[in-house]
């Protein structure tokens, strides 16, 4: 039986691997800094090295996997230190306690990491050029990792959602069942995740005994859509009565710049794991009804 140590387990993608992993002959932990689902969660600041590793020790920690993240990515503008405090140094003490335990760490990172301006599909190695403090404190974090030496699968994804947490889905339901017209950007695309998706994939790698395969790898949802198509559909799957309104990025306020083109190449991903990805509008629509 193996101890996985699950951190940031209170987020989108915690919460979905908590549910994931319930029927699991091995021994998960479930840490955060706070306590929401009224489950048994235990404190675990990821951000205190001496407690992470105290943590990781005592409870004989064969894999840890770091949902854990400073995620608003405009406040990270005005809050750089934090985010790199969380998305750089807490990686590192992780890696350091993993290496101690002799365990292996599945870390997430995020299509940020890449400048937006490509017309094909990122593949892992491609060169990496972040936006803004987010994405770049997301990479810090990768190469800490990498840097330490330890046992470490590295999974980016993007554009996250689930009934817990916020997320854009969210939002959209929110704001479609009270007001007749959203705008909505419509010159940035991407893929959409499903939180439960990627859950599954990364609870298929512990418990499929597939955690030799270290590495940088992207995981997505599959399929290509723009932030206003993406909003078209969960409107008209929601049978909300609102109208959809296309603007540029330049007419939506923020203080950060996104990337244009956002989609990540998943062939590497599905060669190793043997994962077939779903189709972004079948998990949009059995997802969409928990939201809501
Ligand atoms: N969301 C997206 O669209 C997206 C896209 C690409 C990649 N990702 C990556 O996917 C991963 C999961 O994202 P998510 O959306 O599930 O994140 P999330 O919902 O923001 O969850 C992160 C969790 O970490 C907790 N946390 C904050 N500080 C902590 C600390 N010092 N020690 C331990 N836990 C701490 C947060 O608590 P508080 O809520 O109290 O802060 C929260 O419960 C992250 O690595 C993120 O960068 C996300």
């Amino acid at each position: 039986m193996m101890n996985v140590i699950v951190t940031g387990a209170e987020g989108q993608l915690g919460s979905e691997l908590r549910a994931a992993s319930r029927n699991s002959a091995n021994n998960y932990v479930f840490t955060d800094v706070c306590r929401l689902s009224g489950a048994d969660t235990s404190y675990l600041d990821i951000t205190d090295a001496a407690s992470v590793k105290a943590f990781f020790l005592s409870r004989k920690a064969d894999v840890i996997v770091n949902c854990a993240a400073y995620t608003n990515v405009d406040k990270a503008e005005d809050d750089a230190a934090a985010a790199d405090l969380l998305n750089r140094q807490a990686v590192r003490n992780i890696a350091l306690a993993a290496i101690d335990c002799g365990a292996t760490v599945i870390h997430i990172s995020t299509d940020y990491v890449f400048g937006g301006d490509g017309r094909v599909p990122y593949k892992e190695n491609d060169a990496k050029n972040p936006l803004g403090v987010y994405g770049r404190t997301k990479l810090a974090g990768e190469e800490e990792l990498v840097g330490s030496g330890c046992k470490a699968i590295i999974i980016r994804t993007a554009w996250l959602y689930s009934p817990y947490g916020k997320n854009f889905v969210k939002t959209m339901a929110s704001l479609m069942a009270t007001r007749q017209e959203v705008g909505v950007v419509a010159d940035q695309v991407g893929s959409p995740t499903c939180a439960e998706d990627l859950a599954a994939f990364i609870y298929g790698i512990i418990e499929k005994g597939m955690l030799g395969h270290t590495g940088v790898y992207h995981y997505t949802d599959a399929g290509v859509v723009s932030w206003f198509d993406f909003a078209r559909e969960i409107c008209r799957l929601g049978g909300w009565d609102c109208a959809v309104k296309p603007l540029r990025s330049s007419e939506f306020p923020s203080k950060v710049r996104r990337p244009h083109y956002s989609v990540l190449d998943k062939s590497k991903t599905a060669e190793t794991f043997g994962v077939e990805v779903p189709y972004w509008k079948d998990s949009l629509a059995r997802c969409l009804p928990k939201i809501k």
